[in-house]
Order: C-alpha cells, then structure tokens, then sequence
C-alpha cells in the first residue's frame, strides 16, 4: 500500500538534484502521492522544470520569491485552482548573505538578521497561512532545520538564530493549527552538500568532524532524509506535531 497514495503536496526549495527538498520530493512522489512545485525565480526556473518534469508533463510549477506576499497569495490561488486542496506542504528554504556566514557573529549587520530571518523563518509562518485554508482534510507541514539552532557551529552565525526563530515557530504554528488537524514538524538535518551548504565557510571541515563525531560514524544520505520527509507526511506520525526530529547520524547526542 502507498503511504501517501491521494495526498496533494506542495514543495519549496528545489534548486538542483541536490537539493534536500528534491528527495524528499521524490520519496513523496515514490509514496503515492502527487505534487507541485515552487522555484526562486527565473534563474533557477530549468532546474525546477528539468526536474520536476520526470513527475509528468502537467506537474505545476510556480516562481515563488517567499519574501513576497504576493508572490505567495498566488502560489496558493493556483494550487487551489488545479487541485482543489492540499495535504503536505515542505518547507525547505533558506538564505543568508554571505558574509554573515563567514565572520563573527558580533558583526552581523542589521540587514543581514533582517533577511535571514525573512527568508528562513518568517516564510514557514506565511506558507502555512497560505495552505491552511486548502488544507480541509488535515495536513503535514514539515520544515527543514540545523542543530545550530541550539548549540554554537562556528561560521553558522546569524543563520543559526534563524533556525532557533523556524523551530519556535514550528512549535507555535503546531498549538494553532492542531485542531484543524495540521501538523507542523521540523527535520533537523546534519551537513549535506548542497548549494545552500557550500555557503558556509568550514562546510567541508563539517562533514569530516560528524563523520568522525556522531555515533553512526558517518553523515546522513539525502535518501534517509527523504525516508523521514515520507514518515512525517504520513498518517503514521498522526500524533507528531511541534517536533524537531533529527536525522544527522546521532550527532545531535554527543556532549563531546
Ligand atoms: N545542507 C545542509 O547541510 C542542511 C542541514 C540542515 C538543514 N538544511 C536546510 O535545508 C533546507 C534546504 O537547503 P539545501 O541544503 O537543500 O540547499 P539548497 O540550496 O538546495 O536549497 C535552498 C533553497 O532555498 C531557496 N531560497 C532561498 N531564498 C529564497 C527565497 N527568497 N524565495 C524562495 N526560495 C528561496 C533556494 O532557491 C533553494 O531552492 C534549508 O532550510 C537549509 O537550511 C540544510
């Protein structure tokens, strides 16, 4: 049996092959269930297209810049329109200028906090007011998180802060939307080599010490991401909402 067989779902943050939201996107699609797109903008618009494709020729594919309103009121107009309603929807979104990345944290600027903290949490609260309303038959909305959130990684800096504000809103966003039975959970992932994650300075020097570090002995695989992206999304976590969940290889344990 399919475990997401008749579930519409809805994915942000496809950027290429290695993207976390394009396995999770598959393990989906693999589960049963049928999907639509959202990509940044033109420039990531062929990837999207290339991609999401293989899911058929009529797969929805939408620009989104999540910093935008209106952007975002129609995404949700068009999903409406060609779907009707909406079960899963997957955050998987995140931005902070560079520079904020690679220095002190002390140093981070104004606008830099600003924009992290726009586009990488503030998001998650303006995508599931967007989705709620389709989401008449209950729902899983699942956002992606990094242990830097809680425990100091140097050069993660402002985004860290971010994930802190995304978790805290994953918990507030679950209180008020549990009686229309919609779940909110966070993935907290350890290092993956994406586009994202080469944004930040040591990222290399990462993947070594969780190799060497987490209990596993080794770094979490896209595929085992999109395994719990599957779990999260389906009745069989009915009772899982507010959670962050980690799939980093037991990193997440260790005190030293
Ligand atoms: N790669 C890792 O090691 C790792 C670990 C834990 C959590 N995460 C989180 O996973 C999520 C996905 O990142 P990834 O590693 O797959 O990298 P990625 O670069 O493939 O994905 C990041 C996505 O964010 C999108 N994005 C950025 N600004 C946007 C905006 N204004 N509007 C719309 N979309 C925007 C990009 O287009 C891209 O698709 C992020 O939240 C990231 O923080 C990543």
């Amino acid at each position: 049996m399919s475990l997401l067989a008749g579930k519409l779902g809805i994915v942000f943050g496809v950027a290429n092959k290695r993207s976390i939201a394009w396995a999770i996107a598959q393990a989906w699609q693999k589960a049963g269930a049928r999907l639509a797109f959202t990509y940044q903008g033109e420039r990531l618009k062929e990837n999207v297209e290339e991609l999401a494709g293989t899911f058929g020729p009529d797969t929805l594919m939408l620009p989104c810049d999540v910093t935008k309103d209106e952007d975002i009121a129609r995404v949700f107009a068009e999903v409406g329109q060609k779907f009707g309603k909406l079960h899963l929807l997957l955050h998987s979104v995140a931005f902070a200028p560079k520079d904020a990345l690679e220095g002190d944290f002390l140093s981070t600027s104004r606008e830099a906090f600003r924009i992290a903290h726009d586009v990488s949490a503030y998001s998650l609260i303006a995508l599931a007011r967007g989705a709620a309303p389709l989401m008449t038959e209950g729902g899983s909305i699942i956002g992606m998180t990094y242990y830097g959130s809680e425990k100091v990684v140097p050069h993660y800096n402002v985004m860290g802060v971010a994930k802190a504000s995304l978790e805290a809103s994953t918990r507030y966003l679950a209180y008020d939307l549990g009686p229309k039975k919609i779940r909110v959970n966070c993935i907290s992932a350890g290092p993956v080599n994406t586009l994202a994650a080469r944004g930040i300075a040591g990222f290399t020097d990462m993947l070594k010490h969780y190799e060497a570090h987490a209990p596993l002995k080794r770094n979490v695989l896209p595929d085992e991401l999109g395994a719990t992206g599957a779990f999260l999304a389906s009745d069989g976590a009915a009772a899982i909402t507010g959670q962050v969940i980690y799939v980093d290889c037991g990193y997440q344990i260790m005190g030293m």
